[in-house]
C-alpha cells in the first residue's frame, strides 16, 4: 500500500484531506498567534512535498497558508516554528528542494517563520524535541502545537508518544488512524508490538469478537478514547475517508481542548463535504452532484427542543450545546434553526438589537 517511489500521485481523498488543513490552519495561525510568542506546526511524517501532478504536499501547504496568509503582517510578535519530520533519504531531499522554492518565492523570507527538518524517524524526532524542552527553560520552551501525524500504517505512532507532545494544553492533534489497514493486521501476532503502542491498551484485540460490519467502528471508538482519555482531549472530532474501491480507508481524527478549535474544524470538515460534514467518497470526487447536497437538519431541530423546550436560554449556551453535543456548525444554528422556527412561531427572541442573534440574545424554546 505504502508507494516505493519518491513521489506518487495525488488521491482525491488527500487533496481532500488537505484542503481540510488548509482551511483549518487558515483559522488557527491568527488565532492563536494573537495569544502566544512561539506556535508549532509538527507535520510527523511530512513526505516529498510535492505530487505525481505537482500538487504541493503538507508540509508546503502549511507553509504556503502562513506565508499567503493576510494576516501574516499582524503577526510580527509571534516566532512560527514548522518541524517537518521524513526519514526517508529521497523524500527527505525533495522535500527541503520545495522548501527552498517557497523560500525563493517568499523572498525576502520573514524572520520569524523558522523551519526545522529532521531527517529520521517521527518518533526519535519526537523525543530528541520533548528532550529538549526538558533540559532549557520548560515554561519558556512550551508552545502552543498543531501536531499533524499522517503515517502511511501503524507502525511508529505510539499514543503515549503523542499524549507527550501534546501534552501542553493549547497543543492540538490531528492524526490519520488507517482503520481498514488496522482491521486488517489488528490480531496479526507480528506487529502485536505495533498496536500495543498504536492503542496504549491491548483492548484492541476484542475485535475477534465484533461482527465483521463493526470492526472499523470498534477500532475508531477505541482510538477515540485513548485520545480522549489518554491524551486528554475533551473534544475529538472524525472525518471518514473512503477510498476508490468504495470502502473506509481511514479517519482524519482532530483533538482539541478548545472550543474554539472544534468550531475551527468543524468548519474545515463541512467545507470538504457540505452534505454532512464528516466524509469524503473518492468515487464520488469531481462530481457536482455531491456538492448539491442539501444537509438534513432535521435532527438539530429535534435535538433543540429536547434540550432546550419550555425554557429560555442565552445564545451562548445553545452555540456551545451546537458545536460540542451535535454534528453541526455554529452557522446551522442560525440560518437553519432558529431563524425558522422564529418565522414558524415556535421560537420566541429577546434580541438586544433589531435583527439576527447577538450576543445577549434571549431565546425561549415551545
Ligand atoms: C502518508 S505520507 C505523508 C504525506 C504528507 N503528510 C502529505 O499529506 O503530503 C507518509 C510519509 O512518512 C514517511 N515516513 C514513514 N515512516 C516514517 C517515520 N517513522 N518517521 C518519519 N517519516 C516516516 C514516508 O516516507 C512518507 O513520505
Amino acid at each position: 500500500m505504502a508507494p516505493s517511489s519518491t513521489v506518487w500521485p495525488l488521491d482525491p481523498h488527500t487533496k481532500a484531506k488537505h484542503d481540510i488543513l488548509r482551511s483549518y490552519l487558515g483559522g488557527w495561525y491568527p488565532v492563536l498567534s494573537s495569544h502566544n510568542g512561539r506556535i508549532v506546526f509538527l507535520d510527523g511524517f511530512a513526505g516529498p512535498g510535492v505530487y505525481g501532478g505537482g500538487e504541493e504536499g503538507s508540509p508546503i501547504i502549511a507553509l504556503k497558508t502562513l506565508l499567503d496568509h493576510g494576516y501574516l503582517q499582524n503577526m510580527s510578535n509571534c516566532q512560527i516554528v514548522f518541524v517537518f519530520c521524513e526519514n526517508e533519504p529521497a523524500r527527505l531531499a525533495s522535500l527541503q528542494e520545495q522548501i527552498e522554492q517557497v523560500k525563493q518565492e517568499h523572498s525576502p523570507f520573514p524572520k520569524n517563520v523558522i523551519i526545522e527538518i529532521y531527517g529520521d524517524s517521527f518518533s526519535d524526532s519526537a523525543r530528541r524535541i520533548l528532550d529538549s524542552l526538558t533540559e532549557g527553560d520548560e515554561k519558556q520552551n512550551l508552545a502552543p502545537t498543531f501536531a499533524f501525524v499522517d503515517p502511511f500504517g501503524f507502525s511508529g505512532v505510539p499514543v503515549e508518544l503523542l499524549r507527550d507532545l501534546v501534552a501542553y494544553d493549547r497543543c492540538e492533534l490531528f492524526v490519520n488512524l488507517m482503520v481498514d489497514h488496522i482491521n486488517r493486521f489488528a490480531t496479526n501476532p507480528k506487529v502485536s508490538q505495533h498496536m500495543d503502542d498504536l492503542f496504549g491498551t491491548q483492548e484492541y484485540m476484542g475485535v475477534r469478537e465484533v461482527e465483521a460490519g463493526k470492526r472499523v467502528q470498534f477500532l475508531h471508538d477505541l482510538y477515540r478514547r485513548q485520545l480522549s482519555t489518554v491524551c486528554k482531549f475533551p473534544y475529538v472530532q472524525s472525518f471518514a475517508m473512503y477510498g476508490k474501491n468504495g470502502h473506509l480507508s481511514y479517519y482524519l481524527m482532530h483533538g482539541t481542548r478548545h472550543i474554539r478549535g472544534v468550531e475551527l474544524m468543524k468548519d474545515a470538515m463541512w467545507k470538504t463535504d457540505p452534505g454532512g460534514g464528516s466524509a469524503f467518497h473518492d468515487r464520488l470526487a469531481g462530481m457536482d452532484v455531491l456538492f448539491q447536497l442539501e444537509p438534513d437538519f432535521e435532527p438539530l431541530l429535534a435535538g433543540l427542543r429536547q434540550e432546550f423546550g419550555g425554557r429560555t436560554t442565552s445564545i451562548d449556551e445553545v452555540e456551545s450545546w451546537v458545536t460540542l453535543q451535535t454534528p453541526y456548525r455554529k452557522a446551522h444554528l442560525r440560518k437553519n434553526a432558529l431563524t425558522p422556527m422564529e418565522k414558524a412561531g415556535t421560537l420566541s427572541v429577546a434580541r438586544p438589537g433589531k435583527s439576527g442573534f447577538p450576543s445577549g440574545t434571549r431565546l425561549t424554546f415551545d
